[in-house]
């Protein structure tokens, strides 16, 4: 095992994906390729759902948060294993009713919804709308009046928490384009607010601390402050709220360095975070939401390259270049996001090659890695970049006309096209 169950590596010393042979399945889709083993994914399903009955309650859910990854096949994955889901464009929820996700399912999110949008997941019937401002909650009164509707909402509220995360990922603070702030007594006039609107019905509240979150310090003081908030909510209104949802976020091992993340225990010691604070605050347990999204599917994804020009520079260092890049992987050079990158040609061999690893862009920042250390390859070599199952074919971009890989499903032994590749054709399809 390398990271993770789904990798290996097998007799003729080659990279296996959820059992299968990385080099033959870059010969048979092409390169470069997403990789996904649904079993995997299924599993942390399971999981999660398993543990949120267990230690949140009967009726807490998981709900996959589909910014990670999005396409029809998966919300079908998603529906079969009961969970419910996170969308955060019109976009999402197309793509999730075009796959038949039961819609009642679905919460809306987003910091600037327009009227079309809000019309748009009222038309589709979402079951939670996650209002996040004032001027929203008094357009979403607008539209549900005019619709004849009274839609169930949650209200997006910042607990002003820093998870020691990446900046650019964490939208839990108080200075954040999301929410209404508790700490500046915003949140307390937002459900003030929402509840003297005769269209909407508010069903409870929504936070959300952060990404890539390993500890589970962060979840349990946003549990503290949310539950001691309702408390509050309930003393000056008598609103009681049923809902808790507590948005995305555990996070997931990249490399050797990150840790070994045991969910169903951090979801237990939330669990158990949780009852004390609702015995402490003397608020009525909530039924607990979460959204996550980068440990439902990271883990079980990766992308197959084939290696082009290796260059070494004397004295500087080597550059091995690759048939994609920043357009199906944006997150090094957004966020300098660390990976585990392997020769999947020559997986046993000693990974002895220290290089940075390169797209295929016209621009010095197309970076998939710098530092790592692989097999040193040779033009035609199959290079795989590990848990690339998050945030990179929902991230990717046509920069530079390059079309997106392919989506492949591997399952059972067996692997299917799940999103095709995008040809040259349908890059010009919209020149009109
Ligand atoms: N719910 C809400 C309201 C969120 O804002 C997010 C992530 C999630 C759920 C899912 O969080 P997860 O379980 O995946 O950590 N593009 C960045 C990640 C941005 C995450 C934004 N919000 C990256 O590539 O790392």
């Amino acid at each position: 095992m390398i990271l993770h169950p789904t990798y290996d590596i097998n007799e003729a010393g080659h990279l296996t994906v959820a059992g299968l042979d990385a080099v033959e399945l870059a010969k048979e889709f092409g390169t470069p390729a997403f990789l996904l083993d649904t079993d995997a994914v299924r599993a942390q399903c399971r999981l999660y759902r398993d543990a949120f009955r267990t230690y949140f309650g009967e009726s807490s859910l998981p709900a996959f948060a589909g910014k990670a990854l999005c396409y029809k096949g998966l919300y079908r994955l998603i529906a079969e294993e009961g969970l419910l889901a996170d969308c955060v464009s019109p976009g999402e929820i197309f793509t999730a009713k075009a796959a038949g996700f039961p819609m009642e399912k679905v919460f809306f999110h987003g910091n600037n919804k327009t009227d079309a949008d809000l019309r748009f997941a009222l038309e589709s019937g979402v079951g939670h709308i996650v209002a996040d401002g004032e001027d929203e909650l008094c357009a979403l009164d607008r539209i549900a009046g005019e619709m004849g509707l009274k839609p169930h909402i949650l209200l997006r509220i910042t607990p002003g928490i820093d998870p020691h995360t990446h900046r650019k990922i964490s939208t839990g603070n108080v200075d954040s384009k999301f929410g209404m702030a508790i700490a500046t007594g915003q949140a307390q006039e937002f459900v003030r607010r929402a509840l003297g609107y005769p269209n909407l019905t508010l069903d409870g509240f929504h936070c959300h601390v952060g990404s890539q979150i390993f500890d589970t310090e962060p979840f349990e003081d946003a549990c503290d402050i949310m539950l001691s908030f309702m408390a509050r909510v309930r003393a000056d209104t008598g609103y009681e709220a049923e809902i808790l949802n507590l948005g995305g976020g555990f996070g997931v091992r990249y490399t050797e360095e990150d840790p070994v993340v045991d969910y169903r225990d951090n979801i237990r010691r939330l669990g158990a975070e949780i009852d004390r604070m609702c015995a402490l605050h003397g608020v009525k347990k909530p039924v607990i939401v979460m959204e996550p999204g980068r440990s439902v599917v990271a883990a079980a994804g990766c992308t197959l390259y084939t290696c082009g020009t290796v260059k070494t520079i004397p004295g500087f260092r080597s550059y091995v270049s690759v048939d994609g890049g920043m357009p199906d992987n944006p997150r090094y050079a957004l966020y300098q996001s660390r990976y585990t990158v392997l020769n999947a040609s020559r997986a046993d061999a000693d990974a002895d090659f220290t290089c940075t690893v390169a797209g295929r862009c016209c621009e010095s920042g197309d970076l998939i890695a710098e530092g790592v250390s692989l097999a040193k390859p040779v033009r035609g070599d199959v290079i795989a970049v590990l848990v690339t199952g998050a945030y990179n074919y929902s991230m990717a971009s046509h920069y530079n006309r390059i079309p997106k890989p392919p989506v492949v499903e591997l399952s059972g032994g067996s692997a299917r096209v799940a999103v095709r590749r995008e040809t040259y054709a349908d890059l010009t399809a919209f020149d009109v």
